[in-house]
């Protein structure tokens, strides 16, 4: 595969060297393009070095375009990859700008992009920066990463370039999925009742994140919209965190256009408290009463989309379970009802059962692992959205 490779300007970038080699060594053909910023960190002689191409940093270039115009060059790119994309570059990639050869390439490449954010935890937490990663997804824009854990500055969190081995792998899916895009939703929901305290629930997120991670094994693009969880994102997945069902929501509408499939596995509360105390509640009262209002149904909200996805929820029940879970799969309009028996131990373990309930067939997944789980249930879920009309 022609690779053109983008670098950012951020201290991950002195991993695209790595990069550079690994994918030359792969079979990739790569081409660099540093950014003003990427050059303080990264030389064009290693990258030329490993890659065995001329590297290219600048529009102005007059030998470099006379060899091959920049236009020529984001033909040539069979897949634009950005390693690591700064919060900046994320940012005038989200509104077209054209201001380097980087970004000028991106608007001139008909090839899929992918990005591999690397930045402070802060900037990636930033609104503006969501928001802009929100827009690029809509144009079906991958996004790679970040991992979570120790940065460069000294602080923890969300922001860490994903390793460069599983940035190469990500390129390359030859699973029975690729081409598709995955939305899957996952853990609880945090209702706020004051700055310190909220209505919470006990799902761990295991079940959704099993699913994310074996659907891009198997080669899909997967976005995962999660509330509150402790869990690692799995390699190749573009991660949302979220904590309200609100908020949830906003971030499954926009992660589904143009998604081929959703799955919501996360726990939603089905209410919040009707009003968020901005300072902590006083214990006065012997009796306090919490009004709780009705949160939106994000599956039934999706189902209900004009152009939507393959729709997959979640039943939990303690009784009943395959009744309720058949009705839940009508009233909320979804294809696939995945009914889970919670009077047994699921919550926070690593094994479950599923019913797979469908309009015409049920099928038993007996207790297995969550991954292997995930995986079987996949794998029969794979016939029926080739054969569903979304
Ligand atoms: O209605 P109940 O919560 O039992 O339905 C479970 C399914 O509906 C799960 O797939 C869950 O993710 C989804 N759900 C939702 N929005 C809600 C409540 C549940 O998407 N407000």
């Amino acid at each position: 595969m022609r690779l053109l490779l983008g670098i950012g300007g951020g201290i991950a970038a002195y991993k695209a060297v790595e990069l550079a080699r690994r994918a030359t060594q792969r079979g990739f053909e790569v081409r660099c393009v540093l950014t003003d910023a990427a050059r303080q960190f990264v030389s064009a002689t290693s990258l030329q070095a490993v890659c065995r191409y001329p590297v290219r940093d600048s529009l102005w270039d007059q030998a470099a375009e006379a060899a091959m115009g920049h236009i020529e060059l984001a033909r040539w790119a069979e897949h634009v990859l950005i390693a690591p994309a700064t919060a900046n570059l994320v940012a005038r990639l989200a509104h077209g700008f054209a201001n380097d050869l980087l970004t000028t390439l991106v608007l001139a490449s008909p090839a899929p992009l992918t990005l591999a954010p690397a930045m402070n935890q802060a900037m990636w937490r930033h609104p503006a920066t969501q928001q802009n990663l929100a827009v690029l997804r809509s144009r079906n824009v991958r996004i790679i990463g970040p991992d979570v854990g120790d940065q460069a500055c000294g602080d923890v969190g969300p922001g860490r370039m994903v390793d460069v081995d599983d940035l190469i792998a990500s390129l390359s899916p030859n699973g029975p999925l690729t081409g598709q895009r995955w939305v899957v939703s996952a853990g609880p929901t945090f209702e706020d009742i004051d700055p310190v305290r909220f209505v919470g629930n006990r799902s761990s997120g295991k079940m959704g994140f099993a699913i994310a991670s074996a659907a891009a094994a198997m080669g899909a693009g997967v976005t995962l919209v999660c509330g509150p969880v402790t869990l690692q994102t799995p390699n190749g997945i573009s991660r949302i965190d979220v904590r309200s069902a609100t908020q949830m929501l906003d971030a499954v509408l926009s992660a589904c256009k143009g998604a081929h499939v959703y799955v919501g596995a996360a726990a939603v509360a089905d209410y919040r408290p009707s009003s968020v105390a901005d300072q902590k509640l006083k214990k006065s009262a012997d009796v306090l009463e919490l009004r709780l209002i009705k949160n939106p149904d994000i599956l039934a909200t999706v189902a209900a989309l004009p152009d939507r996805p393959f729709v997959v929820g979640f039943a939990a029940e303690t009784r009943e379970l395959l009744e309720y879970a058949r009705r839940k799969r009508e009233a909320k309009g979804a294809d696939v009802i995945l009914a889970n028996d919670v009077s047994e131990p699921v919550f926070d373990h690593d094994e479950s059962a599923l019913v797979a309930i469908a309009a015409q067939e049920e099928q038993l997944f007996p207790r297995q692992s969550k991954i292997d789980l995930a995986r079987s249930v996949i794998q029969w879920l794979m016939p029926r959205i080739a054969g569903s009309s979304a």
